[in-house]
């Protein structure tokens, strides 16, 4: 259901807005004047009323009931204003649907929309809470033009609109966002797809630019590109529009391995950030994996492409950043203690959920389904879900692994890279078949 609220004021128009959205579910499309509420009934006949101001500087009240009689008889008209529609020329000869002296309650204005729209109990118990997706405020910065309402959440089923569809997004609004501690805004789930379009574009355009991409932007902006997809994935489900962002963001990851192939992440701080853990190892996997697979001279685009996309994919079923800290860090008898027989499942699950993804995934190279399979996998037969040892795991799979491995430990050592030390502590599991030769190699660019 959509509710148009004109009002001038542009508080007062807030907390209408706020009301409608969390007492009726409704979708509030608003506008500050007569003549911008007219624009939009234009482009939105579906709209079921309009609550409307008299008083505005821009086309009054009036012109939008006017406006209504001629064009959208249909439509109802709701007026809160500061005197009796007797007042006003335009309510003399027709009335509007009802009417609210200011001031007014919320109370008194609910009542009266429910009236006017015929709206039983039954009904409004049918009307579903609108659902919304999550973007962290800094992805949101990057995106140049915004092509969507921003919500905040105030509680698990109110949201109130604070930024409106074609306004940018610039850096003091992320401090004001900053200083609330708000971190993510929130977007309408029906509004995610043309969201996922646009953003889709920015990263290509980005990876697509004529200088080079440095590593750490390429980490940082495919972190924040994961944290989208990991949340539209387990709202929408993976469609098509997130492989889109999906490819995307490793075109933007193969883009700056391409430009530069060396291991720099060793020799520099690996940030995983807890609170995205999920997004930001799977960024910083795909650059490390790349970077090991080019050492051993498995350098080819297909390698190269194979192993992003398994590193983006390979947690992306997980819904909490914790469980698959837990899991990562403390194994499977951890998770089980801290999230029961039920996140136990879940995790075992993962390499599996995440292959039917890739195999679902159109143009998917072969093999990633197996890496993504076998990523929890151990050489000495102790991993999951099927205890493989090392004759069973593949090359890729076997370079996964230990890459995956280094980004865990790093994490753990709080992001101090000693690489001597790790490879040292692994010599034992990781003493037979690709992983001796993917050990010796990494030892060997230790001299
Ligand atoms: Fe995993
Ligand atoms: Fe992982």
């Amino acid at each position: 259901m959509k509710i148009l609220v004109v009002e001038d004021e542009s508080d007062l128009r807030d907390i209408i807005a706020f009301m409608l959205e969390s007492r009726f579910g409704a979708q509030v499309l608003e506008a500050p004047s007569g003549n911008r509420a007219i624009e939009i009934i234009r482009e939105n006949p579906d709209i079921s009323c309009v609550v409307c101001d008299y008083r505005m500087e821009d086309g009054s009240g009036g012109d939008v009931f006017a406006f209504l009689r001629q064009n959208q008889p249909a439509m109802k008209f709701i007026l809160c204003s500061s005197g009796p529609p007797d007042d006003y020329p335009e309510f003399r000869e027709a009335r509007p649907a009802a009417h609210f002296q200011k001031p007014f309650t919320a109370e008194q204005l609910s009542a009266g929309i429910r009236e006017v729209l015929g709206l039983t109990p039954a009904a409004m118990a049918q009307q579903k809470p609108p659902r919304y997706c999550k973007i962290r405020t800094q992805t949101i910065l990057k995106m140049d033009l915004l092509n969507c309402d921003l919500y905040v959440r105030l509680s698990d089923t109110k949201f109130v609109k604070v930024v409106n569809s074609g306004d940018v997004f610039g850096e003091s609004d992320l401090l004001r966002y900053d200083e609330k501690r708000i971190e993510y805004l929130y977007i309408r789930i029906e509004e995610a797809e043309a969201f996922l379009q646009k953003f889709t574009r920015d990263v290509l355009t980005i990876s697509k630019a004529k200088e080079a991409v440095p590593q750490d932007t390429a980490i940082v902006l495919n972190k924040a590109t994961l944290e989208v997809v990991h949340e539209m994935t387990h709202r929408l489900g993976f469609t098509r529009e997130v492989a889109e962002l999906t490819k995307a963001s490793v075109e933007l990851a193969l883009r700056c391995i391409r430009d530069d192939p060396r291991l720099s992440c060793f020799l520099q701080k690996l940030a995983v950030d807890p609170n995205s853990f999920i997004s930001s190892h799977s960024s910083i996997l795909a650059h490390v994996s790349c970077g090991i697979a080019t050492m051993m001279s498995w350098n080819s685009e297909s390698t190269r492409h194979k192993l992003a996309l398994a590193s983006f994919l390979h947690d992306m079923t997980l819904e909490s950043d914790q469980l698959a800290l837990v899991g990562d860090a403390e194994g499977l008898a951890a998770i089980e203690a801290r999230f029961g027989e039920s996140g136990r499942s879940t995790y075992v699950k993962h390499p599996e959920e995440a292959a039917k993804i890739a195999r679902g995934m159109a143009e998917m190279p072969p093999d990633v389904d197996m890496i993504l399979l076998q990523h929890h996998e151990r050489p000495d037969g102790s991993g999951f879900p099927f205890q493989h040892n090392y004759r069973r795991l593949s090359p890729l799979s076997s370079v996964f692994i230990i890459s995956h491995d280094i980004v865990t430990q790093f994490h753990l050592a709080g992001g101090d890279p000693d690489l001597a030390k790790f490879l040292l502590e692994r010599e034992k599991l990781y003493s037979a078949g690709h992983f001796r030769k993917i050990l010796a190699t990494l030892q060997a660019s230790l001299k």
